[in-house]
């Protein structure tokens, strides 16, 4: 009921936060061509998609984010196809699209390095991963409490690690980290676990290897 349900619709709400929405459109910024947005959930990035955006083919597991984010589907002029529930396994000829989005979304997908091997091999040389993720901070302090929160946190948020070092795994999976910035979501002292913020850019080389 929880995991199905009502975190799905919490998501919406919290995700959708106003304090939220300047990440996001730091995030969408400069996607262009066609997209695959893994863990698209209610499609709160929808509202903000550059226009030189031509598709987005989403990946969503979740029947309830999906039903949330029809509407917002439904008022964007860019299209956007459902193309599949697992981001580790994604339905996509290789090189097929020209750039990727993730928000809020490496921290939950169980097997993120396949994830993120899935996105290197489905993007075109030159392609970019855009991504704005909650991850390992860089303060001792912060990053002790996010150890310790970090399973009781898998098991109340449907698997979300509050602990994966971000940049460190997508420069991992051979992309090369172009733009990163660390940031802090606004809220109390309490909630810095949760807050730190990695959003940037993982370009895939022209002659692409994985490392
Ligand atoms: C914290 S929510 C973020 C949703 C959305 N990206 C956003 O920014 O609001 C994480 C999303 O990842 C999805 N997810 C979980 N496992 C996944 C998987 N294996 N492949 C793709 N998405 C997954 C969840 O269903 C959920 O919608």
């Amino acid at each position: 009921m929880w995991e199905d349900h009502l975190l799905p619709r919490s998501l919406n709400v919290i995700l959708g936060a106003k304090g939220v929405r300047g990440h996001r459109e730091d995030a969408v910024a400069g996607l262009q061509g066609s997209v695959v947005e893994i863990g698209f959930g209610s499609g709160l990035n929808v509202p903000l998609y550059p226009a030189k955006i031509t598709t987005v083919y989403a990946v969503e597991p979740s029947s309830v984010g999906r039903k949330l984010g029809a509407g917002r589907i439904r008022a964007s002029s860019i299209p956007v196809e459902y193309v599949g529930l697992d981001g580790q396994e994604l339905q996509m000829a290789d090189e097929s699209v020209d750039a990727a989005l993730s928000t809020f979304t490496l921290c939950t997908i169980p097997d993120v390095a396949r994830a993120l091997g899935e996105l290197f091999r489905v993007l075109r040389p030159g392609g970019q991963v855009h991504f704005l993720e909650h991850g390992l901070a860089a303060d001792p302090d912060t990053a002790n409490r996010q150890h310790r929160f970090n399973r009781l946190q898998q098991r109340v948020a449907g698997g979300c690690n509050l602990d994966r070092p971000i940049d460190r795994l997508v420069g991992e999976a051979g992309f090369e980290i172009s733009v990163l910035k660390n940031d802090w979501l606004k809220g109390p002292k309490v909630l810095k676990p949760w807050n730190y913020l990695y959003k940037g850019v993982g370009t895939k080389p022209m002659r692409a290897g994985r490392q």
